[in-house]
């Protein structure tokens, strides 16, 4: 076991203060030592409220710093595949958060530069690390449901993010059906060969004029002959929406949402719960701590990273033909896409 790792984030918005705070308290071998965000004001604040003295904001000046081993780059997507082609030629190792790019060109010349230098790159598909999905990929290969047949990801949002973040998101299946697809991908342990997906606007018309759809359900099927489903909303009233079921030869295994609490009240009126935890920083906490905890776990011990290159492109792909045959109403080959 090697020392401990210093560490920068670039990019102190809403994930990157989440990162930064839990690398700065609560990641045992690591050690924040640099901020960095193009609105200085954010990377200060962010420093201040976490005792971290050096501040930039120009990411260039951490790649610069021979103190920092590994950035975690928490900048918008469109920054991503840059920042990580510079950190893999300066030697950092690399985690990034989901996804490297919209485009697949960018992710695989940012892929290249990290295999040419050797260094290691996770992504950030926390929800792999979230316990309840965890469990049940667990169970999966220890062979309790027998062969997957079936796959249910039910994945909904309590409400719509701004229109202005909206229009640059990419789309509902490359910002919000990423995450799914990958869980898909993790999950059944097998490529998805093909999708077809439907969807339309029944939240908000301006989702629509932005050229976007705010509910959506693609099917999979997948290399080994287990097929699936995956809706989303971009509202679901009662808050955030997270469950997903697979079914198999020998049994079933699912999950249901997280509550803030396990108490029921039961009146002769009927049963009652609270409702789910509201967002994905509530819901998701304990994965993005586990991601953090796998990524200095695989520096420190010199191991493979858990969330790769490759894992990073595949949804990319999923989404592409997503979009590809929601707009031509027909079931696409991720072949014709990739
Ligand atoms: N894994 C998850 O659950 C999850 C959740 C939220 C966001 N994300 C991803 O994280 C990224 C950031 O999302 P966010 O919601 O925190 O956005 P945000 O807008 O709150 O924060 C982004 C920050 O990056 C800074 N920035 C932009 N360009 C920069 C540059 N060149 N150098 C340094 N800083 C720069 C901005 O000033 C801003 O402070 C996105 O790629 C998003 O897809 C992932």
């Amino acid at each position: 076991m090697k020392e401990t790792v210093n560490l920068a984030v670039i990019g102190a918005g809403r994930i990157g203060r989440l990162h930064a705070s839990h690398l700065a308290h609560r990641i045992a071998g690591a050690r924040l030592v640099a901020l960095a965000d193009v609105r200085r004001q954010a990377a200060e604040q962010c420093a201040a409220d976490l005792g971290v003295s050096k501040v930039f904001q120009d990411y260039r000046k951490v790649l610069d710093d021979p103190e920092v081993q590994a950035v975690v780059i928490c900048s918008s997507t469109d920054t991503h595949a840059r920042i990580i082609s510079e950190a893999a030629s300066a030697g950092k190792q690399i985690f990034c958060e989901k996804p490297i790019a919209q485009d697949l060109r960018q992710i695989d010349d940012a892929l290249e530069s990290v295999a040419e230098a050797g260094v290691k790159l996770q992504i950030g598909f926390n929800r792999r690390f979230d316990p309840n999905f965890r469990r049940i990929w667990e169970l999966i290969r220890e062979g309790k449901i027998g062969e997957p047949h079936l796959l249910r990801i039910t994945s909904r949002d309590p409400a719509p993010p701004p229109m202005e973040y909206l229009r640059v998101s990419g789309g509902i299946f490359l910002d919000m059906m990423i995450h799914d697809f990958d869980m898909a991908r993790y999950i059944v342990g097998q490529e998805v060969q093909e999708l077809y997906a439907a969807g339309g606007v029944r939240i908000d018309p301006e989702i629509g004029k932005a050229g976007d759809v705010d509910t959506a359900v693609v099917t999979l099927k997948f290399s080994g002959g287990c097929f699936g489903t995956i809706d989303n909303s971009r509202k679901a009233v009662y808050g955030y929406d997270q469950r997903l079921e697979v079914f198999g030869s020998k049994g079933m295994a699912d999950t249901e949402n997280n509550t803030p609490n396990r108490a029921r009240l039961i009146t002769e009126e009927g049963f009652r719960e609270d409702l789910p935890l509201y967002f994905f920083m509530e819901r998701y906490t304990e994965s993005y701590l586990n991601e953090m905890n796998a990524f200095i776990r695989c520096i420190r011990e010199n191991a493979d990273p858990l969330v790769t290159g490759a894992d990073a492109r595949a949804p990319v792909v999923m989404g592409k033909a997503a979009g590809l045959s929601l707009e031509q109403n027909r079931p696409v080959a991720l072949s014709e896409v990739s």
